[in-house]
């Protein structure tokens, strides 16, 4: 296996890695912004700049081939220096007002002024909390007060049904472009390669709303507040939630979410990075379609229809009837009389319950498991291996592929 040397340390990596994937299979830290795992990196922050030995600049560790022998400084006094340059330059770039607001408003100066005023940005920005670039400015003891604000006020999209686009806050890494067009494979957002070169330098994530599918992957890329949900925004700062982690009720994938609960409710759901077998990715059901969790409308205890009306019974009422129902119907027409569904969307923890329970509470009776994930639990139970899924990386190969 090939070696190579980080912070005097040799360490070995695979053949095709970057530094910043050697590094990190070797739990070194190199920050990053604008390197999304898994997708051609874009080059675009200048934050993983590294040292290399007879290199006659610094390079970006996230776009550098890792090499035989090659001697890497990760945290040198140069390294440091040009990162604390670069996000400055980043926050200058935009309206990051959650700098500004640690700063008497007696001592803003007229950028500062002008973006605390502009609409929207006299409040907290929404990523407070949970921005990879106030992150990195702690981490790098990135000095505010000297910073010369850029604001160039830009227009805020509203009009997608759930997602907000504040341009003013982007920093133009390319997260958003990679995770639509080769995350999910959507291709609603063109890449700047693919813009008039005009546009390229000014370059925006400009959304083609007719391909997008909503489900939100770009929000979730983006390292900063310039993408957030619409039904969340105001509600929540990323400091504020308590996370917890479920599975996704809408089918038998099974997707890993975060519910992000405030006060009792859940107010916005993002993947799992780490969870299989979604890594992170969602559809527009499993990270939009929540509300039903506090509708006033949900059934919370069994209804029994008595006379053509439903009243409220209690579970042990509304099961000793069905159980009653069930046996007569068995003693009368014999077991073959009864069969049960179970929606191959379910779950599959729900799906296998189902099945064991019709054929253990109907003495005699047997559940055909067809296709889906009751039929798939019952092949595990035989012994047969589950195909796994791709991981990023086989994706990105897989979509690579069929673009040739
Ligand atoms: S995007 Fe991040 S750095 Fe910018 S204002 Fe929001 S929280 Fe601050
Ligand atoms: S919501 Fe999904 S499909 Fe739409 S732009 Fe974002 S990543 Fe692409
Ligand atoms: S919208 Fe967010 S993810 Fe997309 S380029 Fe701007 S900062 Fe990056
Ligand atoms: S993470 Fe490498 S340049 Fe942005």
């Amino acid at each position: 296996m090939p070696s190579l040397t980080i912070n005097g340390r040799q360490v070995s990596y695979d053949t095709g890695q970057t530094i910043l994937e050697a590094a990190r299979a070797n739990q070194v830290h190199i920050p990053s912004l604008c390197y999304l795992e898994g997708c051609t990196p874009t080059g675009a922050c200048g934050v993983c700049l590294v040292e290399v030995k007879g290199a006659d600049k610094l390079l970006p560790a996230c776009e550098t081939p890792a090499s035989q022998d090659m001697e890497v400084l990760t945290e040198s006094p140069q390294v440091r220096l040009a990162r604390q340059e670069a996000l400055k330059k980043i926050v200058a770039s935009g309206a990051h007002n959650c700098f500004v607001l640690n700063i008497p408003p007696e001592k803003w100066n007229e950028n500062q002024l002008a973006m605390m005023e502009h609409p929207w940005h006299g409040a907290l920005c929404p990523a407070h909390g949970d921005c990879r670039l106030q992150d990195l400015v702690v981490e790098y003891g990135v000095s505010i007060k000297d910073i010369e604000f850029k604001f160039e006020p830009a227009e805020l999209d509203d009009s997608h049904p759930v997602i907000i686009r504040d341009f003013s806050r982007c920093i133009s890494c390319g997260r958003c472009v990679a995770a639509c067009n080769q995350v999910q494979v959507n291709s609603a957002i063109k890449p700047p390669k693919d813009l008039a070169e005009q546009q390229a330098n000014s370059w925006l994530p400009v959304v083609d709303y007719e391909k997008c599918t909503h489900c939100g992957e770009c929000v979730q890329a983006c390292p900063v507040g310039a993408l957030f949900e619409k039904k969340a925004f105001g509600r929540i700062n990323g400091h504020e939630a308590e996370k917890v982690r479920t599975t996704c009720p809408y089918c038998g994938v099974g997707c890993q979410l975060w519910l992000h609960v405030k006060d009792g409710r859940v107010v916005k759901v993002t993947g799992v990075e780490e969870g299989h077998p979604n890594l992170g990715r969602l559809c527009v059901k499993g990270r939009f379609g929540y509300d039903f969790i506090h509708s006033s409308e949900r059934l919370t205890a069994p209804l029994i229809k008595e006379n053509g009306e439903f009243r409220e019974a209690s579970w042990d009422e509304a099961l000793d009837l069905v159980a009653k129902r069930l046996t007569e119907i068995k003693e009368k027409h014999g077991p073959d009389a009864l069969a049960g569904v179970s929606c191959a969307r379910s779950i599959n923890g729900a799906a296998d319950r189902a099945a064991d329970q019709g054929e253990r509470r109907v003495p005699g009776g047997e559940l055909g498991r067809g296709p889906g994930p009751g039929g798939q639990a019952a092949d595990r139970d035989k012994g047969e291996a589950r195909p796994r899924r791709p991981g990023r990386g086989e994706l990105r190969a897989q979509h690579k592929r069929r673009l040739l």
